[in-house]
């Protein structure tokens, strides 16, 4: 990955409200017909959700080349929100009408807003995704999974150490800095969907990093593809893009008439978690708790700080969460499990009643669904 960053930002500009009603007009029509849809996100999409971009006149490496430091918290990806343009991309997913994401974003919002893990390619890695490089199983966790570079900037382990039974190898972060490859299978997939794309919107991207933009520029260039760009910069695309389908408008503000225009509404950011407890007994009233946490395609997921049994003094605090229990169950009692998050968004502690399996034992997956907004809690079984 190539370093450009431009020492005074390239001016934003801001097309005329019509123009944006007409690109936007334009766009769904397109999405609404095109055979293999995709977008190329960059950190535009995260600003209004608080995080800086990098070659705005706000970014990090603008401010790096004025000799200034950027005053920016890591952490607050993990109390940011996905934005209406997140949302939006997360609609179009789930009625097929966007066949694959390709980001060069590391704050995790699409994971979180609920793009799958097997229509996305983070190419330039994500804050809260870690990987054992022995066997290549990956962790995502609801903390920043990132090396504190005070070894050596090339040096990504994390300090943890994978959970694969007879595995101890050290996890890595997925960060990719400049001069770095980008990770082979994400890029590989995000090439094979730009081969097959007859639309790319680039959405809140400088294009200016390779070999990232080589995915919108393959689309581009393909006779059957067509690449639209909505950037508040001009970039090196401009004369690959379709000229009708440039505008220089915040991601947000197209993509909510975009919608309009399609008449799909865009969703308010739920977040979603989900559990396995299982039980296992060793006589009546002895049994084992183990409460894990999983990402939808069951990837481990930490977004726990404590697991405990309700009535019970001791909580666990750390992973694998395994509980002991000394009572008489009769099959089907409820075992109240109560949950403790790790509060980025303010979530409160809810309590799953698990039925008890019987003395076979036996587990069950839950949902949770968790309003950002009403801040509560909806959980059910899967
Ligand atoms: N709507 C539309 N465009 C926006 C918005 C917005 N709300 N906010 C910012 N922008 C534009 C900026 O004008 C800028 O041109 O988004 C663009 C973001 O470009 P960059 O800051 O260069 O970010 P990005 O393209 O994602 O950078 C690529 O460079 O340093 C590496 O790893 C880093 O992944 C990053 C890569
Ligand atoms: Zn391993």
């Amino acid at each position: 990955m190539d370093l450009t960053a431009p020492a005074i930002a390239e001016t934003e500009h801001f097309s005329s409200p019509a123009q944006t009603t007409a690109v936007a007009a334009q766009l769904a029509a397109l999405i609404r017909t095109a055979k293999h849809f995709i977008v190329y996100t960059g950190a535009g999409v995260s600003t209004s959700a608080g995080i800086p971009d990098f070659r705005g006149p706000e970014g990090a490496w603008t401010k790096r080349a004025q000799g200034k430091e950027l005053a920016f918290d890591g952490s607050k990806t993990l109390t940011a929100v996905p934005t209406t343009t997140h949302m939006a991309l997360v609609a179009l997913q789930e009625r097929g009408l966007l066949k694959y994401v390709v980001s060069q974003n590391c704050d995790g919002l699409h994971r979180r807003s609920g793009i799958m893990p097997d229509r996305i390619s983070e190419l330039h890695g994500n804050s809260n995704r870690e990987y054992c490089k022995d066997c290549g199983k990956e962790y995502i966790r609801d903390f920043r999974a990132v090396s504190s570079y005070d070894k050596s900037y090339s040096d990504h382990r994390t300090g943890r150490k994978c959970a694969v039974p007879g595995c101890t190898g050290a996890l890595h972060d997925t960060i990719i800095n400049f001069g770095e490859q980008l990770p082979k299978t994400a890029m590989t997939r995000a090439t094979t969907h730009a081969k097959k794309a007859d639309l790319c919107l680039v959405l809140g991207s400088s294009c200016r990093v390779s070999p990232a933009n080589s995915i919108p520029e393959c689309v581009g260039r393909s006779k059957k593809g067509r690449l639209a760009i909505c950037n508040l910069q001009d970039t090196p695309l401009e004369d690959v893009a379709d000229e009708k389908l440039r505008i220089h408008a915040r991601t947000d503000d197209l993509m909510t008439q975009v919608m309009a225009n399609l008449g799909i509404l865009i969703p308010p950011f739920i977040l979603r978690r989900r559990l396995i407890i299982a039980m296992a007994s060793q006589s009546r009233d002895r049994h084992q708790l183990t409460v894990t946490g999983v990402d939808v395609d069951d990837t481990p997921s930490s977004f726990l700080r404590s697991v405990k049994v309700e009535g019970s003094r001791r909580a666990v605090r750390t992973e694998p969460f395994v509980l002991g229990m000394r009572e008489e169950l009769e099959e089907g009692a409820a075992v109240k499990v109560e949950l403790e998050f790790m509060g980025h968004y303010g979530e409160p502690n809810v309590v799953v009643a698990h039925a008890y399996p019987g003395e076979a034992g036996g587990s069950s997956v839950y949902g949770l669904e968790y309003d950002v907004w009403t801040k509560e809690w909806e959980v059910r079984r899967v």
